[in-house]
């Protein structure tokens, strides 16, 4: 992501049938609709030709929405999984940044440690984590839960979490690998480091099984909106998505999120806050309005 002062950072969020629901029925849309990969590629590499700085995948564990009959006139009713869909783009792409989504109520810090280390090898240093704490209610009774975890308590096991996930990354420091066919060593065992981790929510011993990531830590992305959401956004996050769509209302959570990230020794100049737009694109104004 480009940190440069009065540079606008530009994500592309993509959805397997377009973002209106109903896009997947339009006549420009059929072809691109759900698990086309070669939509999702040209989609990708689209954005990497216009510099943007990352393709962002959104995620939910579960079917993406309740009501079944509803969903059948939908694209929603299967997406690829976000790690395994920006793995392939990795390998169509050079240089755009790569952000996947992945719950912290329905995984365990080891596994996602791994993954986006493995996704920011692959990918040359291009890996990002949006980090949701779910909020769709199927998704934990895909999980062995009955009800979703409460608010506090979903937030307070994310902020655990990706505190585990960053031991994780920093377990392997810089230099440990070596591949010393002289002597016959891979890596330094002094450079490989158990992180012995024990709190309320999980217990991980480390180190973790792949070397220090070409970023050092993958990108975290987040975009909660409560208190507790914008907490740990202030706290982890290098990108922010914004949920406001009124001026008013952005201004306020630009300002809190600026003022406790500044309570937890960051400065505003590290995290990156992002509004979201729906653009359509046509030659002409007219052409635009158009096809809308
Ligand atoms: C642009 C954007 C993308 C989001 N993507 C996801 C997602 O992929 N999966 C998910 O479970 N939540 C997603 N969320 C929801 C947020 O993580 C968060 O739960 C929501 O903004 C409500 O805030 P709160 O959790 O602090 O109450 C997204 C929110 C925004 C604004």
């Amino acid at each position: 992501m480009s940190k440069r002062a009065g540079h606008m950072n530009l994500l592309a969020m993509i959805n397997n049938g377009g973002h209106h629901l109903a896009a997947w029925q339009h006549p420009k849309g059929q072809a691109g609709a759900g698990l086309n990969i070669q939509n999702y590629t040209h989609i990708a590499q689209v954005a990497e030709k216009g510099l943007l700085d990352a393709v962002f995948i959104a995620d939910v564990v579960a079917l993406w929405g309740q009501d079944l009959e509803a969903l059948t006139r939908t694209s929603r009713g299967e997406h690829y999984e976000p790690l395994t869909l920006l793995s392939y783009l990795a390998g169509a792409t050079q240089h755009i940044g790569l952000i996947a989504t992945a719950t912290t109520s329905y995984n365990e810090p080891y596994h996602i440690a791994r993954k986006f280390a493995s996704l920011d090898h692959l990918s040359g240093g291009r890996a990002g984590w949006n980090v949701v704490t779910s909020v769709v209610g199927a998704e934990a009774r895909n999980f062995g839960r009955d009800a979703h975890y409460l608010h506090n308590e979903r937030y307070e096991r994310a902020e655990e979490f990706v505190d585990v996930v960053r031991k994780l990354w920093q377990s392997w420091e810089e230099g440990a690998v070596i591949k010393d066919t002289k002597n016959s060593q891979y890596f330094i065992p002094e450079k490989v480091k158990n992180i012995h981790y024990k709190g309320k929510h999980f217990s991980v011993e480390g180190p973790l099984n792949i070397s220090r990531t070409p970023q050092g830590e993958p990108v975290l992305v987040q975009a909660g909106a409560s208190e507790s959401g914008k907490r740990l956004a202030a706290r982890i996050a290098e990108v922010i998505f914004s949920p406001h769509d009124d001026i008013k209302a952005a201004k306020k959570y630009y300002h809190d999120i600026k003022t406790t990230a500044s309570q937890f020794g960051r400065t505003k100049e590290s995290i990156r806050i992002l509004p979201g737009i729906t653009p359509v694109v046509g030659k002409t104004r007219q052409e635009a309005r158009d096809f809308f």
